[in-house]
């Protein structure tokens, strides 16, 4: 089967003149479905940077980089949001909740972009929120939840629309060992389950063993 993710040839810089900078100079880079993928590297090595790409929040320079087949970068602006809600969800390092709504309405966001009527949403951003184990947080404003919870719930809100792909820059880099873990572990269950893939970009050494594979960029480029 084709891989879900074909970068071929990406190039990227930001600025102009004597305040040019590289972050991407001539990655390949592919990933196939349901596969866990460790993207790892120093830092301002370009690894936000081809996240971006991925997902279509940045446009590359040269080169092309396909989802399923398809050259997202490329499409209208509302062609390509629209896609990005619907295939893909976002875990980042800071958990991105939305303080003045709760748990259960943060989890509700995906479904409410694609029209499922309110009560819905609640009832399966409810039921989501008890598959990754925060169940009596539903009510919660975010603030009120531990790291390694807002991050539980930072997932539900990636997944709850079905995505294909998971898209994770540092999910665990604010979070205890432990927590760390239980949170990896939940990712990798939700592969196996849903039948995702998930790219994860990582500072962090405990989550090699949770990945299929692991590719390292270094000055924009990948090295391994
Ligand atoms: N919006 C931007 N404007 C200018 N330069 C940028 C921008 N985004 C990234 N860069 C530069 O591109 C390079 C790659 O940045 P990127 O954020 O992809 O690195 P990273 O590997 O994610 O680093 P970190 O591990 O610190 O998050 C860096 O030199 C950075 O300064
Ligand atoms: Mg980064």
């Amino acid at each position: 089967m084709e891989p879900l993710i074909i970068c071929k040839n990406i190039h990227k810089s930001f600025g102009e003149g004597s305040t040019r900078t590289t972050a991407l100079s001539g990655v390949n880079f592919s990933v196939n479905r349901k596969e866990i993928r460790l993207l790892m590297g120093p830092s301002g090595s370009g690894k936000t940077t081809l996240l971006s790409i991925i997902a279509g929040i940045l446009t590359q320079d040269i080169g092309e980089c396909l989802l399923s087949g398809k050259d997202i970068n490329h499409l209208p602006d509302q062609e390509k949001t629209d896609y990005r809600g619907m295939y893909i969800g976002f875990v980042f390092q800071i958990f991105n909740l939305i303080p003045t709504l709760t748990c259960m309405e943060n989890v509700a966001i995906p479904l409410l972009i694609q029209k499922v009527p309110l009560k819905e949403a609640l009832e399966r951003a409810r039921s989501l929120l008890n598959d990754v184990g925060v169940f009596d947080k539903a009510t919660f404003f975010p603030n009120k939840l531990s790291g390694g919870q807002q991050q539980r719930v930072a997932i539900a809100r990636a997944i709850i629309h079905s995505p294909t792909l998971i898209i994770c820059d540092e999910p665990t880099s604010f979070l205890d060992l432990i927590t760390g873990n239980k949170i990896m572990t939940l990712l990798k269950e939700l592969v196996t389950k849903k039948d995702l893939t998930l790219v994860v970009v990582t500072h962090d050494p405990r989550i090699m063993p949770f990945a299929d594979k692991i590719d390292y960029l270094e000055d924009g480029k990948i090295v391994s």
